[in-house]
């Protein structure tokens, strides 16, 4: 099958249409049902001044997009990503974490990201992308349910500044 022409693009996020989309994909979307994440909820981290949005876009839509955060205490780390369910399965995901990685491997020798304890299918992609479980926080966001924390890296922070001297 022909790979679709997907582009991974920073979002601006003074346009607003935008905001609207995301945060109507991640509040009828699973994890986040289960989480229960609101639209207000999920406008809120999209809006937020740490947060960095970026979209894959396919033929001028918006097909998926991902939060990562570059500033403050928990660096590299990648809060969401979603892409709708009528193109998930075809690779996107994989090339969207690729693109992210890039992104925060240019600035920091780690990525972080939590997947929910029932997100199975999310787990077994970052651990073929080479993710390792780091711990369990249990009950974290609900009762009943842990969030994984996964790390990928590539060097320790101390060599890593060394080189970008
Ligand atoms: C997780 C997600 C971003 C992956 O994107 P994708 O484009 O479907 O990923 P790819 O096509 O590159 O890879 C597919 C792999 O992801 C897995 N996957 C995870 N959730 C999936 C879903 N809802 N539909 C299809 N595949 C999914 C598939 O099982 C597949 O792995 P496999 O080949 O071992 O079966 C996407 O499925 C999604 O938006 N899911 C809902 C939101 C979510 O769970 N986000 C992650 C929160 S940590």
């Amino acid at each position: 099958m022909q790979r679709p022409e997907v582009e991974f693009i920073q979002f601006d996020k003074r346009n607003m249409k935008v905001v609207d989309q995301c945060a109507e994909l991640m509040s009828v979307s699973e994890p986040w049902i289960t989480l229960r994440r609101t639209y207000d909820d999920v406008a809120k981290i999209i809006t937020d001044e740490t947060s960095e949005v970026h979209l894959a876009i396919l033929r001028d839509e918006m097909i998926g997009f991902a939060i990562i955060k570059m500033r403050g205490s928990f660096v590299g780390y990648i809060q969401s990503i979603a892409v709708r369910p009528q193109h998930r399965g075809q690779g996107i995901g994989k090339r969207f974490m690729e693109y992210l990685e890039r992104r925060i491997f240019s600035e920091q020798p780690n990525v972080f990201i939590c997947v929910s304890s029932f997100n199975r299918d999310a787990r077994r992609l970052y651990e073929r992308l080479g993710y390792e479980t780091i711990g369990e926080l249990r009950d974290y966001i609900v009762k009943g349910h842990s969030e994984i924390l996964m790390r990928k890296t590539v060097s320790p922070l101390s060599e890593f500044w060394k080189l970008k001297k």
